[in-house]
């Protein structure tokens, strides 16, 4: 599998099969993930690697507190600005709304998308979550090196013919996970990874995921001229990416 190929056949991947994953190959994964960029090679990332009984502990710690709703929230950091609009906020609801219909759970059925939502803390199925945290000093740079680290874990994970979901989600029970797992005090809890083989039957793992086009992220200044990009390669790259 080249680059190309595992970035365009990640994505988050929210149903797995119960195989499970060796730590070798984690391993293998997490050695060459060392070697992601960080401002003055700080390398701020930590990851706590959980499967088994510990996994569950948490998954059976958590599910007390689910039915308290947003009463048992307790993050350490605001997930989405409150001053997220435009086209940012237009794109957090499609995904939503692209899942939702991939599920046929309409609007209006709560209680299903409460269900759903609920799933996250269950890691999905996977068999393995790692719960990412770094010192709470670091600043909006390092949380952007742990960003990289993290998408240069879920493309080798590709290569492993491992699927992975990162997951803010678990950021809103931070107290009750560090009653099951340690987390140093002095360390923020940023997020949760699944990680394990995909279920390819199951529809949340199929529906589109749109982008952007690229003229709304990219700029150009001194190349003169149009796009050279050119259909051909935008053709065989949205073939690629439509799974
Ligand atoms: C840091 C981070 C946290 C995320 N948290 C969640 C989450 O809690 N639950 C979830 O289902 N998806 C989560 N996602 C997945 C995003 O919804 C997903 O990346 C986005 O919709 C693009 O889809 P794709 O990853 O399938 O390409 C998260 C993604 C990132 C990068």
């Amino acid at each position: 599998m080249n680059v190309s190929e595992a970035v365009a056949t990640r994505r988050s991947v929210r149903a797995f099969t119960d195989q499970p994953v060796d730590r070798a190959v984690l391993e293998r994964v997490f050695e060459k993930a060392q070697r992601a960029p960080s401002g003055g090679n700080t390398q701020p990332w930590h990851g706590l690697v959980l499967t088994g009984e510990p996994l569950q502990r948490l998954i059976a710690r958590i599910a007390l507190d689910l039915p308290r709703g947003r009463e048992a929230f307790a993050p350490e950091y605001r997930v989405y600005p409150p001053e997220l609009d435009g086209a940012y906020e237009e794109r957090r609801r499609g995904i939503g709304e692209e899942m939702y219909g991939a599920l046929r759970i309409p609007r209006e059925d709560k209680p299903a998308r409460l269900a759903w939502f609920a799933r996250n803390f269950q890691a999905f199925g996977a068999p393995v979550l790692m719960l990412v945290h770094t010192p709470r000093y670091m600043g909006p740079p390092q949380w952007s090196d742990i960003g990289g680290w993290l998408q240069t874990i879920m493309l080798l994970l590709r290569e492993e013919g491992l699927d992975s979901c990162p997951q803010e989600a678990w950021a809103v029970y931070a107290p009750q996970i560090r009653e099951v797992v340690a987390i140093p005090e002095d360390h923020i809890f940023f997020c949760g990874l699944s990680i394990g083989y995909r279920d390819p039957r199951a529809p949340v793992n199929a529906f589109p995921v749109p982008r952007a086009p690229l003229g709304e992220s990219i700029r150009w200044r001194g190349f003169g001229g149009k796009s050279c990009a050119g259909r051909n390669f935008l053709a065989r790259w949205r073939l690629l990416t439509r799974h």
